[in-house]
Formats: structure tokens, C-alpha cells, sequence
């Protein structure tokens, strides 16, 4: 059963990131959906696709010296090792733990696009007419209450 589905309200009007997030949602209800050893193998095909996405907004973030790139990194790293410490897990037999995560990863996401992907893209979009500084605190505390609403 999918755990989430595109759809506009996503879309962030850039359209690489749009294109990234429609191909990460659909590795997350992948992973749902998986059993057995297919669920190792969704698992390994959603950690290489999220580090090539976290990697690229990164970049991007980088290049553009946008002010609040620590704390959107730090929220990726935090879902990519919990990520891999549920594929450790599964891979050793806990597969319930494949489902559990698509689910929680599927709200986290929700609340990331809207906030800090958001900001993100709009930065990019608009460089120079962007609070930054506000975006970044806001995104923070959105992000935070969303994280541990889910948890
Ligand atoms: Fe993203
Ligand atoms: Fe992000």
C-alpha cells in the first residue's frame, strides 16, 4: 500500500528538485510495498537516490552561499543514517522495520518540501529577494516539530 503520492501541492516550482522529489516518492512507497530480499534491494536503491538528491541540493546550497545550508544538511543527515541504520536492520531480519520507515520518511518529507526544500527553491529562483535569515530559523523549527511529531 503507498505510504505517500505526488502531487502538486509538492511541486516547488523548480524543476530538477520537482523531478528528484517525484522519483524519491516513489522509491519510498517502493520500499513499503517490498518484501523479503526486493526490500534490501528498494532500500539500497533509496539510500544511493537520496544521497544523489541531499548531494545536489548541497551543491546547490553551496554555490548560492545560502545562509540557512547548515541546518537543511544536518536534517539530511540525520534521515540518511537513520536510512541506513534501518537497511542494516532489515538486511539481519527485522523487515517490519522497511514499512516503518517509508512511513515516517513520507511525513518527514512533507513537512522538508514545504519548508526547507521551499526555501531552497525559492532562494534559487529569486537569489537577493529572499529573508534568508528568517527562512532558515523558520524552517529549522518546522522541521523540528514535524521530525518528532512523526517520531
Ligand atoms: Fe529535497
Ligand atoms: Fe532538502
Amino acid at each position: 500500500m503507498p505510504v505517500t503520492q505526488w502531487t502538486p501541492d509538492l511541486a516547488l516550482n523548480h524543476a530538477e528538485m520537482d523531478k528528484t522529489h517525484q522519483e524519491f516518492v516513489d522509491l519510498l512507497n517502493r520500499v513499503a510495498d517490498a518484501g523479503g530480499t526486493a526490500l534490501v534491494r528498494e532500500l539500497d536503491a533509496l539510500i544511493a537516490h537520496t544521497e544523489a538528491h541531499f548531494a545536489q541540493e548541497q551543491q546547490w546550497m553551496e554555490a548560492a552561499a545560502f545562509p540557512p545550508l547548515h541546518c537543511h544538511v544536518r536534517e539530511h543527515e540525520g534521515v540518511l543514517e537513520i536510512t541506513r541504520e534501518v537497511r542494516k536492520r532489515v538486511a539481519e531480519g527485522e523487515t517490519h522495520l522497511g514499512g516503518v520507515l517509508a512511513k515516517a520518511v513520507a511525513e518527514w518529507f512533507t513537512h522538508h518540501a514545504a519548508s526547507m526544500d521551499l526555501i531552497l527553491a525559492m532562494f534559487l529562483n529569486q537569489p537577493g529577494q529572499f529573508q534568508a535569515a528568517t527562512a532558515c530559523q523558520t524552517g529549522c523549527e518546522t522541521a523540528k516539530s514535524a521530525w518528532h511529531g512523526a517520531a
